[in-house]
């Protein structure tokens, strides 16, 4: 059976740089199960939809719609119905609905099955928010990451080029997001028993790629 690495945790804790670097050095392969979640709502803004209680409508649309992740020189790229979206689904729009679109039953069911679709032909570093608790709960290795909001906020920040002024913005996406994420009734965000806590807040980036390596390389070898 391939391996499963999954890294959840919060918005901006780190996950993706961090999942990235991980797979790397273990020459597994990176899922990015956000991304996967922000075409899609790149698909409903550009329809124009903005209200999520169409049960019948949102069901069309996933029957209608093709998310993939392809390497593009070496980085992996996301396309939504066949168009390359990887630098799209990172916008603030996309950023303040996400969480209420992935919070649909079967928005989530079908991201799922993807996801457990993937794991099932290569060895994965995934991350997300449910992925130790619902989508792999036997997973090889699980790992929950997480950071002081402020540091989070002020990542964020950096990683977007913001200007300081929008620091309060930032964190205020961030805490409604980690509000929606961790509420909604479908797999919400939580950390699992068995996930091993890693705080970021006073990590460098290399050393919380290392801490998590050693522990993968003690569980699985
Ligand atoms: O990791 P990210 O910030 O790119 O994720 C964007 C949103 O997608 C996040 O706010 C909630 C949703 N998401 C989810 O519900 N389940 C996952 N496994 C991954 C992301």
């Amino acid at each position: 059976m391939p391996k499963v690495v999954v890294i959840d945790g919060p918005a901006g804790s780190g996950k993706s740089t961090t999942a990235i670097a991980l797979a790397k050095k273990l020459g597994y392969v990176y899922l990015d199960t956000g991304a996967m979640y922000r075409a899609l709502t790149l698909k409903f803004l550009n329809l124009g939809i903005k209200e999520y209680n169409d049960e019948k409508r949102i069901r069309n649309i996933l029957d209608n719609t093709s998310i993939e992740i392809k390497p593009v020189d070496d980085v992996l790229h996301i396309f939504l119905d066949g168009i390359d979206v990887t630098y799209q689904i990172r916008s603030n729009e996309v950023d303040n609905y996400v969480s209420e679109i992935s919070a649909i039953d079967s928005v989530r069911d079908f991201m799922q099955e993807k996801q457990r679709h993937i794991a099932h032909e290569y060895n994965i570093v995934a991350e997300g928010r449910d992925l130790g608790s619902y989508v792999f709960p036997d997973a090889d290795v699980k790992i929950f990451l997480t950071a002081d909001l402020d540091v989070r906020a002020k990542r964020r920040l950096l990683q977007k080029n913001a200007f300081p002024e929008e620091f309060n913005e930032f964190r205020n996406n961030l805490t409604k997001r980690d509000r929606i994420d961790s509420s909604r009734k479908h797999s919400p965000l939580k950390k699992v028993e068995d996930a091993i806590v890693v705080d970021t807040t006073n990590l460098t980036f290399d050393q919380q790629v290392e801490k998590i390596y050693s522990i993968c390389k003690k569980k699985i070898g």
